[in-house]
C-alpha cells in the first residue's frame, strides 16, 4: 500500500488513473502498444513511465535506449526468473528455465543451442515439408480446388506437428495425434496472465495444468528411459538425443525430469511464437497477394522452374522469404511486454529518474520497431523495406561482445529492431524459428494463391488476452490451389 500511495521525487512519472489498484490494467491489457504510444506522446512522460498493472508498479524503458537499459541489464541489477518463476515451475515443472539459478538456465540455454547443429537442421527442413504436405492432404479445410480457412485456428494446428516432429522427435509427434494435444491444451492455461498476475490463487484450471504437467514429464520421461536401454534406434537426430548426452560443467547428467521440463519449455515456447507468426504472415500476404506471386517467382528463379524438393541451403538463398518473416515480425513479435525485477535502486540511463526494487521494469522492443523515427510508414507491412542494404540492424563487427556460454552476443544493442530480445536472456530459438516458418511459407506458396474474403487489403486485430500476442480469431483466407488436388 505504501509503495502505491506515496511517490519518491526521482521516481518516473507515474500514469493517471482514477483506481487505486486497477490503476492502467485495463487500457495496457486491451492494447499494449496503443497503451505505451499514447503514453509516451505525452510531454510529462517520453519514453520513461510507471504504471499500476493490478496494484504492482511498473517502470517502462522505450525505444532503444530503454530496450538496452532493461535487456542488458547487469545480473546485479535485473533479474528475471523471480518474475517468471510463477509460471515456470507449474508449467514446465522443477529444475529447468526460471525454476533454477540464472546459471543453471544459461547452462540449459546452450544444451538447446548447440543441439541445433546443421545436421540436425537440415534434417528438419525435410521433416517439415513432409509434416506440412501430409497436413495440407488430410485436413478438412483443404480439400477441392478452392476454399476458405480460419488461419490462426490452422496454424495453431500445424505448427504443433512441424514443431512437435523436428525439435521434439518422432515418438512425441505420434502422440500429437491422441493424448498429447489434450494434455498440451491444459498445461498452456498455466501460462494465462491471471496465473502470472495472481500464483497464489487456487484456480480452477490449476488442477488439470498439474495433471498435464505431471503426465508429459513421465511421458518424457519412458522416452529417455526406452532410448537409454537401447530399445530405440536413433533415425534422425533430435533435441531429446542431444539432451541425453549433455552434462553440466559440474560432469553431472541432465536428470530425466529436466531434459522433460527443457522440451516441455520448448514446445511452449515455440510453439506459441511460431504458430502466431504464421498466422500473421499468411493474413498479411493474403491483403497483398503480389507478393506471394513474388515468392513463388523467386522460388523458380534460384531453385528452378520445377520447383525441386526445399532444402536447408535453399532457404538460405530466397531472400525474400526471409523479408516476409522479418518484416512480419516487426510489426507482430509475439512477445509485447519482457518484464525484469529491479535488484537494487537503479539510475535510468540519461535520465534523472530512479527506479526503486519495489518496481518491475517493462521493455517492449515491438514499440521501437513500429516508431517512425527509424522505420518510415511504419505501419505499412512492406518486406521490400528490407531490401538488400536498406535498414541493416545487425549490430557492427567492432561492437563490444559478450559471451553468455550459450553464444556470443552484442554488449550493449542500439538496434529498434529487437523480436528475438537482447542480452542474457536472448532468444536461442531465432535459426530454428526462422527455418521452420521459411519452410512453411514455401510450401503454402507452392500449393496456394491466397486472398482475403472479397480481395479486402483489411487485416485483423491483435489478440493480447494472454502473454503471448497472437491474431484474432477467426481470421478467414480464401485460397485457390495452383495445381491439382494434394
Ligand atoms: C527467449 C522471441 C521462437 C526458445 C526469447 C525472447 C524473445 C523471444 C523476445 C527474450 C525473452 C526475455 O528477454 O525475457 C521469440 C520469437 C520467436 C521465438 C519472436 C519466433 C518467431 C523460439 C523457439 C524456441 C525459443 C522456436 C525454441 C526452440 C527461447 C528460449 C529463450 C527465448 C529458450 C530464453 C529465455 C531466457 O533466457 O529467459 N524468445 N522466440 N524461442 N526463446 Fe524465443
Amino acid at each position: 500500500l505504501k509503495q502505491l500511495l506515496f511517490k519518491n521525487p526521482n521516481e518516473p512519472p507515474l500514469v493517471f488513473h482514477w483506481f487505486p489498484v486497477l490503476g492502467s490494467t485495463i487500457t495496457y491489457g486491451m492494447d499494449p502498444y496503443k497503451f505505451f504510444f499514447s503514453n509516451r506522446a505525452k510531454r510529462q512522460h517520453g519514453d520513461v513511465f510507471t504504471f499500476i498493472l493490478l496494484g504492482r508498479k511498473m517502470t517502462v524503458c522505450l525505444d532503444t535506449k530503454g530496450n538496452n537499459f532493461i535487456l542488458n541489464g547487469k545480473i546485479k541489477d535485473v533479474n528475471a526468473e523471480e518474475i517468471y518463476n510463477p509460471l515456470s515451475g507449474p508449467v514446465f515443472g522443477k529444475d529447468v528455465v526460471y525454476d533454477c539459478p540464472n546459471s543453471k538456465l544459461m547452462e540449459q540455454k546452450k544444451f538447446v543451442k548447440f543441439g541445433l547443429t546443421q545436421e540436425s537442421l537440415r534434417s528438419y527442413v525435410t521433416l517439415i515439408t513432409a509434416e506440412v504436405e501430409d497436413f495440407l492432404k488430410r485436413h478438412k479445410d483443404f480439400k477441392g480446388q478452392k476454399g476458405a480457412f480460419n488461419v490462426p485456428k490452422v496454424m495453431a494446428e500445424l505448427t504443433i506437428y512441424t514443431a512437435s516432429r523436428s525439435l521434439q522427435g518422432e515418438e512425441v509427434r505420434n502422440m500429437f495425434d491422441s493424448r498429447f494435444a489434450a494434455l498440451y491444451t491444459d498445461l498452456d492455461m498455466g501460462f494465462s496472465p491471471i496465473n502470472f498476475m495472481l500464483p497464489w490463487a487456487p484456480l480452477p484450471h490449476n488442477r488439470k495444468r498439474d495433471v498435464a504437467r505431471e503426465t508429459m514429464i513421465k511421458v518424457y520421461g519412458d522416452i529417455v528411459r526406452k532410448r537409454r536401454s537401447g530399445a530405440v534406434k536413433k533415425e534422425s537426430p533430435d533435441m531429446i538425443w542431444h539432451l541425453m548426452d549433455c552434462k553440466y560443467k559440474d560432469g553431472t547428467q541432465v536428470p530425466d525430469h529436466e531434459i522433460a521440463g527443457i522440451m516441455i519449455a520448448l514446445l511452449m515456447a515455440g510453439q506459441h511464437s511460431s504458430s502466431s507468426t504464421i498466422a500473421w504472415i499468411l493474413l498479411r500476404l493474403a491483403t497483398k497477394p503480389e507478393i506471394i506471386e513474388e515468392l513463388l517467382a523467386e522460388q523458380k528463379a534460384i531453385l528452378g522452374e520445377d520447383l525441386p524438393s526445399l532444402t536447408y541451403d535453399d532457404l538460405q538463398r530466397l531472400p525474400l522469404h526471409a523479408q516476409v518473416v522479418k518484416e512480419t515480425l516487426r510489426l507482430h513479435a509475439p512477445i509485447h511486454s519482457i518484464m525484469r525485477k529491479v535488484k537494487q535502486p537503479l539510475v535510468i540511463d540519461g535520465t534523472n529518474y530512479t527506479v526503486p526494487t519495489s518496481h518491475t521494469l517493462m521493455s517492449s522492443p515491438g514499440v521501437s520497431a513500429q516508431m517512425d523515427e527509424h522505420f518510415p510508414n511504419p505501419a505499412v507491412w512492406d518486406p521490400h523495406r528490407w531490401d538488400a542494404g536498406a535498414n541493416n540492424f545487425e549490430g557492427a563487427e567492432d561492437e563490444e561482445k559478450i559471451d553468455y556460454g550459450w553464444g556470443v552476443v552484442s554488449k550493449g544493442t542500439n538496434s529498434p529492431y529487437l523480436p528475438f530480445g537482447a542480452g542474457r536472456h536472448r532468444c536461442i530459438g531465432e535459426q530454428f524459428a526462422y527455418l521452420q516458418l521459411q519452410t512453411i511459407l514455401v510450401a503454402f506458396v507452392r500449393e496456394f494463391k491466397l486472398k482475403n474474403p472479397g480481395g479486402s487489403r483489411d487485416i485483423v486485430g491483435t489478440d493480447y488476452s494472454s502473454l503471448f500476442s497472437k491474431p484474432l480469431t477467426p481470421g478467414i483466407v480464401e485460397w485457390e490451389r495452383r495445381g491439382k488436388e494434394l
